[in-house]
Parts: structure tokens; sequence; C-alpha cells
């Protein structure tokens, strides 16, 4: 077999370091992060593919939130957070696609995102930021630390409140797949959560 070609971080471009982490790391789920600026009640929205589990006991999420791309501070969603909010990680349905494209946008602070995209927005149980409506899950969490990782922050977030779709669990309680069609990320594309196989019997 031949080798494989071995490329190091510090002799390539972001560019081309970016391509590899998103290329590589397939596919990438989707948080569509719902948070408020607390000083004006702004609610925000905007999709993150670094996003992963991060613990069982206690419910841990994590979101990286990188640098803006005009070089201007915080994202929002960071500054929201830095600001004292707390957040709701939606999944993103796969017939929300394109409003989730729009909720990308760098808009303004003072932009409503739920609005710009025509996102409906409903109440949380147990913080203030708002949740998809139509998402089939939404996960309440509040900050439990900002962690630097260079120019970009990891968002450490706990889970206070699972909001499921009626129909979304089978018998077992498990999230069925088919049902959620949530989207997901490969490379710079897209692809949903219906192409699953059992390998054994899983939990
Ligand atoms: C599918 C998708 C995934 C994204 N993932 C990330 C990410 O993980 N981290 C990040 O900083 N930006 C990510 N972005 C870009 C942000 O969504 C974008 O910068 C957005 O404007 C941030 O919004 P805000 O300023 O309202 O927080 C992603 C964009 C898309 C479309």
């Amino acid at each position: 077999m031949t080798a494989p070609t071995v490329l190091r971080p510090g002799d390539l471009g972001l560019d081309q370091v970016r391509r590899l982490l998103l290329g590589g790391v397939v596919p990438r789920p989707i948080a569509w992060v719902s948070t408020t600026a607390p000083a004006t009640g702004v609610p925000n929205l905007a999709p993150f593919s670094y996003f992963s589990v991060l613990s069982t006991e206690p419910p841990m999420l994590g979101v990286t939130i990188e640098p803006r791309d005009d070089g201007g501070g915080d994202k929002d969603t960071l500054a929201n957070l830095r600001a004292g909010s707390d957040l709701v990680i939606n999944t993103v349905p796969e017939a929300l696609g394109p409003q989730m494209w729009i909720t990308s946008h760098e808009h303004p602070a003072d932009v409503d995102e739920f609005t710009e995209a025509g996102v409906a927005a409903t109440g949380s149980c147990l913080v203030r930021a708002p949740r998809v409506r139509d998402a089939p899950l939404a996960m309440e969490c509040v900050l439990d630390r900002l962690v630097p990782l260079g120019g970009a922050v990891l968002v450490v977030a706990r889970v206070l409140a699972f909001h499921v779709r009626p129909g979304l669990l089978d018998p077992r309680g498990r999230i069925r797949h088919d049902r959620m069609t949530a989207l997901g990320r490969i490379g710079g594309e897209f692809l949903t959560t219906t192409d699953s196989f059992a390998l054994g019997e899983t939990a």
C-alpha cells in the first residue's frame, strides 16, 4: 500500500487546515443555538457544527464558536452568553434547512434572526432563550463554562430539559431518526440522519 501523504497544520494555510477538518470529521451534527441579548431581550439564532456531546452525567454539550469572519469581535451568540444568556440547542429538521442557512449570515446584533429567517419561536420552560417551535428536539441549557481555545471559544452547556416532538421516541425511549430527519454537515455540504443501519443491539 502506498504511504499516506503527511500534512502538518503549521505548513498549510488556514483554509486548507479547515478543509481537512471539515471534510475529515464527518458527519457533523448541527447545533441551532438560540440565545437572548440580556440587555435588550433580542433573540438570536445561529447554527454551529463544531458540536458534540461531552458527557452524560451531568448531561453536557459542547459547541465551539470561532472569531467573526470580519475580525470584528465575538459572534452574537458568544456575546450573549458572555453577557449572561442561557441557551437552547435545537435540532435542524430538513424542512428548515433554508431558514437555518439564513440564520448563518452575520446579521447585526439588534436583528431578531427568528423573524429575519421566518422561523417560529416559542417559549422555553426553564430558560429565557426561546426555542425553535418546529425543531424535533430542543435542549434547554445553562452555560457551564467558556473555555478559550486560541481565537475560538468552547461553550460548555448543561442540559436542563429536552423537548421531544410527539411520536419521535420508539417504545424503548430511543429517538427515531427516520422521523427526526435532522440536518448534519459533510464537508461544506449537508446530509440527513435517515441513512442508518445497525451493527448490533443498541441501548
Ligand atoms: C451549518 C453551519 C455550521 C456552522 N458551524 C459553525 C461553528 O461550528 N462555529 C462557528 O463559529 N461558526 C459556525 N458557522 C457560522 C455561524 O453560523 C455564523 O458565523 C453565524 O453568523 C453566527 O451567528 P451569530 O453572530 O448570530 O452568533 C456555521 C454555519 C453553518 C451554515
